[in-house]
């Protein structure tokens, strides 16, 4: 199936924020926390910077795991960043995990600054994927830790009804409407693969996770 980008890269409507803050995304999210604990089987002590963050449930879930990480939590969006914020002040960890509403690509964010760098569900959001791996690249420290997790793209409109039956039955419309886009704008395997060999960033490992998720994994040189 053909891809189709994103009508927007930015989340950036009231409700639109509103409504994925208050979905449940539980169950991808703990996957995203097991696929890093067998890339780090150990507390991990350094600095992280999420791309794309949306509402903070990641780096909310990684602080509780590992009490010792500090994370960056970077968006674009105003109305997303807000509501990272309040999320954050509400579970009392406004010390440990900093908010930046800051548009990616963007050389605002510090050089080889973290020892791990995670992005969940942006790559498919960007109008160049090469902006997510040259960040990546900007913002790792030399033997950084990467976790990025994206959807796959389902192989035929058939299967894209499929999934967001499976999975966004009960949904407000408007998720239903981002999820449907989602998995239309995401990639392939094999896309992922080539824009990785032409970033540089071979040596991370790329593989399906779940029936909708594949995983970019790796340690840096
Ligand atoms: C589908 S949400 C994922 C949020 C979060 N990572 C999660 O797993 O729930 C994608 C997020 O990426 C943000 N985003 C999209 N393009 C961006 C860009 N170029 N720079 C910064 N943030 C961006 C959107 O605003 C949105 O909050």
């Amino acid at each position: 199936m053909k891809r189709v980008p994103e009508p927007q890269e930015l989340m950036d409507g009231v409700p639109q924020a509103q409504a994925y803050a208050e979905a449940d995304f539980s169950e991808a999210n703990e996957l995203f926390l097991d696929l890093f604990d067998h890339l780090h089987p150990d507390a991990f002590r350094g600095t992280v910077i999420d791309l794309g963050c949306g509402p903070a449930d990641i780096p909310l879930r990684f602080a509780c795991r590992h009490p010792e990480a500090r994370i960056d939590a970077v968006d674009g969006s105003l109305p997303m960043i807000t509501l990272a914020r309040r999320a954050i002040e509400t579970a009392g960890l406004e010390d440990r995990i900093t908010t930046r509403c800051q548009h990616l690509p963007t050389r605002e964010l510090p050089a080889s600054a973290y020892g791990a760098v995670f992005s969940n569900s942006l790559l498919h959001h960007l109008n160049d994927p090469h902006d997510l791996w040259r960040t990546v690249r900007h913002c790792a420290s030399p033997g950084a830790l990467v976790l990025v997790m994206d959807l796959i793209r389902p192989d035929s409109a058939t299967n894209v009804d499929l999934l967001v039956r499976q999975y966004a039955a009960d949904a407000p419309e408007i998720l239903k409407r981002d999820f449907r886009a989602s998995l239309h704008a995401a990639y392939t395997l094999e896309e992922v693969k080539a824009q990785l060999d032409r970033c540089g960033l071979e040596m991370l490992h790329v593989e399906q996770v779940s029936d909708r998720h594949l995983a970019i994994m790796g340690t840096l040189p």
